[in-house]
């Protein structure tokens, strides 16, 4: 081959190379997603909800690369593929050793050679980042220390049918400014819902994910008062002080969040028809008081429920193509 046959295969290659990465579509954050595309998500959800099993995966493989513990995210997804003609593969912390046993680079190099998608529960934002960057198949950001936008956008779902419509709703989250209030921080912003928290000093959202939301043209409303948060509210939210990794401030957590539990009385502050959410897993007794999870205005296993119509809704969007 003469030298510019071999510089007209290097540009192929490289147009090609830089297009296939370009176009690739990733899930870390909510703020991969505009509101039409997050509409678009939860109406696909609802469809797929409907027909329960459609094989508009066959044929597909889905690696599920988790550093921490999961029940519903490991479970929903892992169903969600049976369900839609494809396959799972769970890989355990020891297994795969992210950024420990081999880079993260190639990790996520190797598994494109072998699988269409990867879900990735990893501690720090950072490496579901990494695995996007090297990754030639779609990576799905299955919580990190920032973000968990699968649970939002499930949320959103059972938002959405338990009230009929997601603008105007007001949301008041009680409690930590976490990775689940960080991605339902966004997702309000993009979607026309008036989000308020109520987080003790230390423990409220950061300058950056404030500021993104309030591009987005989002109403925030930040106060360390939880009674202030909730009265006029749609929805009441929580979850746990201590997320996963955060063990060792268990006790010095558990004292800063004194006064911000969800009990009965501070929920009757909010609408008479507001409902109450939570991502689970929950620490009865800290977060939400005991009993409150089958509350009448408890929708946490509803929640739950949908996350594998929702999963289902991100894998079609993501792999299909
Ligand atoms: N809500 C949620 O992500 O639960 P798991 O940690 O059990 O996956
Ligand atoms: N904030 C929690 C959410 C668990 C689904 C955690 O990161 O542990």
């Amino acid at each position: 081959m003469g030298k510019i046959g071999r510089l007209q295969l290097f540009m192929l290659y490289y147009v090609h190379y830089r297009t296939v990465r370009i176009e690739m579509k990733h899930l870390l954050s909510i703020a991969n997603l505009d509101s039409k595309e997050i509409q678009r998500l939860i109406r696909s959800a609802i469809e797929l909800k409907r027909a329960v099993r459609r094989p508009l995966l066959e044929g597909r493989t889905l690696a599920l690369i988790f550093e921490k513990p999961s029940l519903r995210t490991r479970v929903s997804f892992d169903v969600a593929m049976h369900q839609l003609g494809g396959h799972a593969l769970y890989l355990s912390p020891a297994e795969v050793g992210l950024g420990e046993r081999e880079p993260i680079s190639d990790v996520a190099r190797v598994l494109s050679r072998y699988v269409d998608g990867i879900v990735a529960r990893t501690f720090s934002h950072k490496s579901v980042e990494t695995l996007a960057q090297y990754a030639t198949v779609p990576v799905i950001n299955g919580l990190s220390d920032e973000e968990h936008p699968c649970q939002i956008l499930a949320d959103l779902l059972t938002i959405y049918e338990k009230k009929g419509s997601l603008e105007g709703l007001i949301i008041s989250y009680v409690g930590d400014a976490n990775n689940v209030a960080n991605s339902l921080l966004l997702a309000c912003s993009l979607v026309g819902i008036d989000f308020r928290i109520a987080s003790p000093k230390g423990y409220q959202p950061s300058d950056d994910v404030l500021a993104q939301a309030r591009k987005n043209g989002g109403q925030t409303l930040l106060t360390e008062e939880p009674d202030k948060v909730v009265q006029g509210a749609d929805v009441v939210y929580t979850d746990v002080w201590t997320s996963m990794g955060q063990e060792a401030e268990a006790e010095r957590r558990r004292r800063s969040f004194s006064g911000y539990q969800v009990d009965s009385r501070l929920l009757s502050l909010a609408k008479k028809d507001a409902i109450f959410m939570h991502p689970l897993p929950a620490h009865h007794g800290e977060e939400v008081a005991e009993g409150i999870l089958d509350a009448p205005q408890s929708v946490v296993y509803d929640q739950a429920e949908n996350r594998l119509h929702m999963q289902k809704a991100i894998l079609v969007d993501l792999l299909k193509g």
